[in-house]
């Protein structure tokens, strides 16, 4: 601004010079012109003057028009990209100015701190409507360079960060970044309904400003629970058969080999406990070849009312000593895309808990229709139930309900969570509701395949019973 005013003056300056040399020259070299003809010069002369300065000062002008006009869509696209990216991110990004307002915030921190998510739109592009995203976007670059701080939108000067949240690690992150310039990372929990965890990264963004980004790390800390969790619990499992194994072998060699009443009792014992070990070991390696995707599924429409009976064919020839009575209702044409023998182990699993966590001369029943072209199958119980505690974590690896644990049924823990895997793997859903005390209902959907065509059952739409 100063520039061009200087260059005015500079103008107008030299332009009265130039006027000053043209009179004297014009006087000196024509002393008798006459009053008309000297103004008439000066006129013609001065409008060729006013042409010319004109002319150049209009292409000085559009000059710098086209640059500012450059540099404007320029800036738009840029701010646009970036308002588009902070729409995006799944962390949360807070800006911070010196006097603790909050000057910009995306939708995920709308979400973390319960901020108006409107407002958050306001600030950051929403959608590919390109109106909205050129006002958010000036005000996003305003508010970045820290230029129009007071007029910065509504929203940004609505809420400050103790609005935001009272913690007080986070308020003295920001605090510390904005006062000593330095980038602070820290873990942060929120307990509200849902406890959630935070990595909080607050950074100095020059001027006045701070930047705080929150990753939220929920997930990941119950994952790694779940991981100690399952060596806890696997060493556990391991420790106990192989324990039995140990003192049973020691003692058959310091003697008992010749005691004829006891050797085949211990003998017994050392088997069913290498049993149990044996199960537990191809149970974890099965799911680890599940989870890492190893095992292949070869998907082909299954009959699954066979599929059914088939299983609890096996099942109570099995557990022959058992008085729990299973029965199914499954419609005679209904047929599944999915793998044959895993389809069997997803049913095996879910029936034998229904059998060992049942009560004497209780029941299960198994049913399944077709729904929006998925059949959803059920295995509903009589059974003891799993406690609301429990219910969530009946499906992680290695998990047993307390229940179980002292009735000491057999079991590695690790069969709903390969049901888990194996629907998934199928592209269903497994879910389960239960009462303690009264029962429990395993649920899970798989693809319902074509209809089967030519089978006299199929024209009979009702469920029928499986002979079991
Ligand atoms: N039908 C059921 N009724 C009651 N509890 C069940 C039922 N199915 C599973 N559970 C609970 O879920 C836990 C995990 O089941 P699972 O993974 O099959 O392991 P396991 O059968 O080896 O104990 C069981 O230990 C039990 O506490
Ligand atoms: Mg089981």
């Amino acid at each position: 601004m100063k520039d061009i005013e200087r260059r005015v003056w500079l103008v107008t300056f030299a332009a009265l010079l130039v006027f000053v040399i043209y009179e004297t020259v014009k006087t000196v070299l024509f002393p008798h012109l006459s009053l008309i003809s000297s103004h008439t010069i000066t006129v013609i002369v001065v409008a060729v003057m006013t042409f010319l300065v004109s002319r150049y000062a209009l292409g000085r002008y559009s000059q710098a028009l086209a640059e500012v006009q450059r540099q404007t869509a320029i800036t738009e696209k840029t701010n646009r990209l970036m308002a588009g990216v902070l729409a995006t991110m799944r962390e949360g990004v807070v800006i911070v100015n010196s006097q603790h307002g909050i000057a910009l915030y995306n939708e995920a921190a709308a979400r973390i701190f319960k901020l108006r998510e409107t407002d958050a739109a306001k600030v950051v592009a929403q959608g590919s409507s390109p109106e909205p995203a050129r006002d958010t976007a000036n005000e996003l670059s305003e508010n970045l360079l820290g230029r129009s701080q007071t007029a910065a939108s509504d929203s940004a000067r609505e809420y400050r960060l103790t609005d935001a949240t009272r913690d007080p690690a986070i308020n003295s992150a920001f605090r510390r970044a904005l006062d000593e310039k330095t980038p602070i990372e820290l873990c942060v929990e929120m307990a509200d309904r849902e406890h959630r965890s935070f990595q909080l990264n607050v950074a100095p963004l020059g001027g006045d400003l701070a930047v705080g980004v929150f990753f939220d790390i929920t997930q990941l800390e119950r994952l790694e629970r779940v991981r100690r969790e399952f060596f806890a619990n696997l060493s556990h499992e391991l420790r106990t058969p192989l324990t039995a194994i140990l003192a049973y072998s020691e003692t058959l060699l310091t003697g008992a080999i010749d005691d004829p009443e006891h050797n085949t009792r211990f003998l017994d014992t050392l088997y069913k406990h290498a049993t149990r070990m044996n199960e537990l070991i191809s149970d974890i390696s099965d799911l680890s070849a599940i989870e890492s995707g190893q095992i292949e599924l070869t998907l082909k429409p299954v009959n699954l009312r066979r599929a059914v009976a088939d299983v609890v064919m096996l099942l109570e020839s099995r557990r022959a000593d058992n008085t729990v009575k299973i029965t199914a209702s499954v419609p005679t044409h209904l047929r599944v895309q999915a793998d044959r023998t895993r389809l069997e182990q997803i049913l095996y699993n879910l029936v034998d808990n229904a059998v060992k966590f049942n009560r004497p001369d209780g029941s299960v029943h198994i049913t399944a229709e077709e729904s929006e072209g998925h059949a959803v199958i059920s295995v509903q119980d009589t059974g003891v139930g799993i406690s609301a505690s429990d219910l969530p974590r009946v499906f992680e690896r290695l998990y047993r309900g307390d229940k179980s644990r002292s009735r000491k049924t057999e079991g590695s823990g690790l069969g709903l969570a390969i049901v888990k895997h194996l629907v998934q793997a199928h592209g269903g859903e497994v879910s389960v509701s239960s009462e303690l005390g009264h029962g429990s209902r395993f649920t899970f959907t798989l693809q319902a395949a074509s209809q089967e065509t030519g089978t006299t059952e199929s024209a009979s739409p009702e469920m029928s019973a499986v002979d079991a």
